[in-house]
């Protein structure tokens, strides 16, 4: 396995504390906008370093740290929710609270952001700025919006903005950076059929829903397969398909919910018109009427391509250049993606599995886990991030 090239990094030598922060975390979660307890751990924290904390976007929490001499101001964030799940691991860190934990690791972004914060503010910053943005409500509450609004990119304006993710697909000692798309537009509909009810002995007297309904799922297929460029990429996923109550009664409505995943704009405009014109269109032709709710929820994450070569400069630096992989871009949606549509920067993936300690399960498993050798990983790449991108 990949090892990495620094044992007495900084990353390293504040792995201790790293783990004890990202453990504290993980005993404690807190689901998206209700991170009032994590917002009070991370102030504290931050105060202890002389660094003053600024609420934002509700339970988020900013803090400025100013170098030397001028330079640029980079943004660094930090996911801050955990999801509504029971945890499965056996271990004495494990979620003291049922039906609520961190398995997706932004625990541990936190823990790194903040042992970054801890070593800027021991050895100081020589220039430019570092603003701490520990988001809110990053698992589909689209708390980067909130923080936005509430002027993070202002006072002072921010120059740059990087963030991270641990990522499972990855084994730990590894960290890939995409240049351009990493992750996908994630846009969500709602299509409402209304049709006839009525017996279900006597079809003729009704407009079956769930008839139109299944025409509509089996349409809405040929997006992808027949209008999307073959060599782009896009999805098309009805989640859920509610319609009647029992096996005699044909159904007035129906409702189908589904989510499109796309990274190219032109794409995503093309699919958000190809959902509404089908199901639309085959509801009328089938005698039913179809209204579709679109909404275009996140944009895709895009890297700034001058950006993710400094940050693979930085990874090569922490785990050695053929460390530093090409991953396949992610379907997944990041409400990253609203930061990097205003501020160029990058949002780079840190491997976490370790198959040799059984750390192999998937983002909001119930048995997520971390390899926390990845804390030092990350806490020494964001710090080779600051330092490249502070520079004037
Ligand atoms: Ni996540």
């Amino acid at each position: 396995m990949a090892r990495p090239l620094h044992r007495n990094s900084p990353g390293h030598r504040l792995l201790p504390f790293s783990v004890s922060v990202r453990r504290d975390f993980h005993m404690h979660p807190e689901l998206g906008l209700e991170e009032k307890r994590t917002q009070k751990v991370i102030r504290e924290h931050l105060k202890a370093l002389g660094i003053r904390p600024r609420n934002v976007g509700g339970t988020g929490v900013t803090g400025l740290i100013r170098g030397r001499a001028e330079g640029r101001t980079l943004l660094l964030r930090a996911d801050m929710d955990a999801l509504p799940v029971t945890e499965e691991n056996r271990v004495p860190y494990a979620s003291r609270e049922p039906g609520r934990m961190h398995a997706c690791g932004h625990d541990g972004h936190m823990a790194v952001l903040l042992s970054v914060a801890r070593h800027l503010r021991e050895t100081g910053l020589p220039e430019g700025n570092v603003k701490l943005c520990f988001q809110p409500g990053e698992e589909g509450f689209r708390g980067a919006a909130r923080v936005i609004e509430d002027g993070i990119l202002e006072n002072p304006p921010v120059d740059a903005c990087f963030a991270l993710h641990v990522w499972r697909d990855l084994p730990v000692g590894k960290i890939a950076v995409l240049p351009g798309p990493c992750m996908a537009a994630t846009d969500l509909f709602t299509v409402r059929i209304t049709g006839k009810g009525g017996h279900a002995a006597y079809p003729h007297l009704s407009v079956d829903t769930v008839a139109v309904a299944a025409q509509v799922v089996g349409a809405l297929q040929t997006i992808v397969s027949r209008q999307v460029d073959p060599l782009d990429t896009a999805v098309v996923t009805v989640g859920s398909i509610r319609a009647g109550t029992t096996y005699n009664v044909i159904p007035e409505t129906a409702v189908l919910q589904g989510t499109c995943r796309t990274f190219r704009k032109r794409t995503r405009k093309l699919v958000h018109r190809r959902v509404k014109e089908i199901a639309a269109g085959v509801a009328r032709a089938l005698g039913a009427r179809a209204e579709v709710e679109y909404d275009e929820f996140l944009p895709a994450t895009v890297n700034d391509p001058k950006a993710a070569a400094l940050a693979r400069e930085a990874a090569a630096e922490v785990v050695g250049a053929r460390n530093v992989v090409e991953a396949d871009p992610s379907m997944g949606g990041e409400d990253m993606s609203l930061f990097l549509e205003r501020v160029p920067g990058c949002y780079a993936f840190v491997g976490l599995r370790n198959e040799k300690r059984g750390i192999r399960h998937p983002h909001h498993h119930p048995r997520f886990d971390m390899d926390e050798e990845c804390l030092a990983i990350a806490t020494d790449l964001t710090l080779g991030v600051v330092r490249r991108f502070t520079r004037r």
